[in-house]
């Protein structure tokens, strides 16, 4: 009946915000706090203000002569209808204006963008600068140090995206031909989950990806290994592996560093191994998944620009997942 629906949907919507990794509800940045905090304050004052109203109401419509003549008056209707609306939706207004001020102090604060992050359909590219100041690239995860407000210039080459971390900060969008910054500070260690927040054609649902914030020391560690060369393959499969991913032609698309392979248009695959998900967040990361995306992507991101390979021999495609999987 009605009301078993209206509680089940009462209870998917409370249980639905608690998923952690991507709730807002759950910040563990400086920016995501504020809004979180911003959020619940605006979320109280609806509250009451809903509360008051349907009070009011029903003493209009339900109460004895006396109440209703006591809520007959000039001044409710200016107080009721004009006083108090503005000075509530006022106060709102200029605490979000603190509250917005208050992240562009924080963006002054920041160095330079060391981050770069590009749209692409349907994943991310990402591009550090290195400890030695070259261009590092990497996809569909992100790392950065925590206590300290990092900037991330966010951009597309192709339609808009919009980027959203929300456990760290508001969303921002990407736009072509543009250069975005958007600043955040993650307060704590921990892995968070983002995801576009703009529609951006068929797979949309399908471009979210990681971010795991460090303890400084582990950052910096972290970032010489991500702009060290791809881990030479060690196994006879791994060995396997890499041949067939050269023979076919893989490289024209994908980069791994440290060999042949210097393809621009799909992701970086120089250090695949030690990501949290592969295809932008859209498998778990590991062997099984690699052989399955590189079979049947079309089915799992449908229209995404990689062609789906039924070429290989079971024994080749095992070895190509076992040398991508090799690469940490
Ligand atoms: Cu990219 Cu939606």
């Amino acid at each position: 009946n009605f009301a078993a629906r209206l509680l089940l949907l009462a209870m998917a919507m409370a249980t639905s915000g608690c998923a952690g990794v991507q709730s807002a509800l759950m910040p563990s940045g400086e920016e995501a706090i504020e809004v979180d905090l911003l959020f619940w304050t605006i979320t109280g004052i609806s509250a009451f203000v809903t509360g008051l109203v349907v009070v009011l109401v029903a003493v209009a419509m339900y109460g004895t002569p006396r109440w209703r003549a006591r809520l007959d008056r000039d001044w409710i209707v200016w107080g009721g209808g004009i006083v108090f609306p503005v000075a509530v939706l006022t106060g709102v207004f200029i605490y979000g204006l603190i509250v917005l001020r208050s992240g562009d102090l924080r963006a002054r604060e920041a160095e330079a963008p060391g981050i770069t992050v590009v749209g692409k359909r349907w994943w991310w590219e990402v591009v550090y600068t290195g400890p030695d100041g070259e261009p590092v690239t990497t996809a569909n995860e992100l790392r950065i140090p925590a206590g300290r407000p990092i900037a991330i210039r966010l951009e597309s080459d192709n339609v808009i995206h919009s980027f959203w971390v929300p456990r760290l900060a508001g969303k921002l969008d990407m736009i072509p031909g543009r250069s975005n910054v958007l600043t955040l500070e993650a307060t704590e260690p921990g892995l968070s989950r983002g995801q576009c927040a703009e529609y951006c054609g068929g797979a949309h649902a399908l471009m979210a990806f990681y971010v795991e914030v460090l303890p400084e020391e582990e950052y910096d560690d972290w970032l010489a290994h991500e702009a060290s060369d791809a881990r030479p393959p060690e196994s006879e499969q791994e060995i396997r592996g890499q041949e067939v991913f050269m023979r076919n032609g893989c490289g024209a698309c994908h980069s791994i560093r440290g060999t042949k392979a210097n393809g621009v248009i799909g992701p970086d695959l120089t250090h695949l191994g030690s990501r949290h998900s592969l295809a932008a967040a859209a498998l778990p990361n590991g062997k099984a998944a690699i052989a399955a995306w590189i079979v049947e992507n079309q089915h799992i991101k449908p229209d995404n620009l990689m062609p789906e390979y039924r070429i290989f021999e079971p024994e080749e495609l095992n070895a190509v997942a076992a040398y991508l999987e090799s690469l940490e």
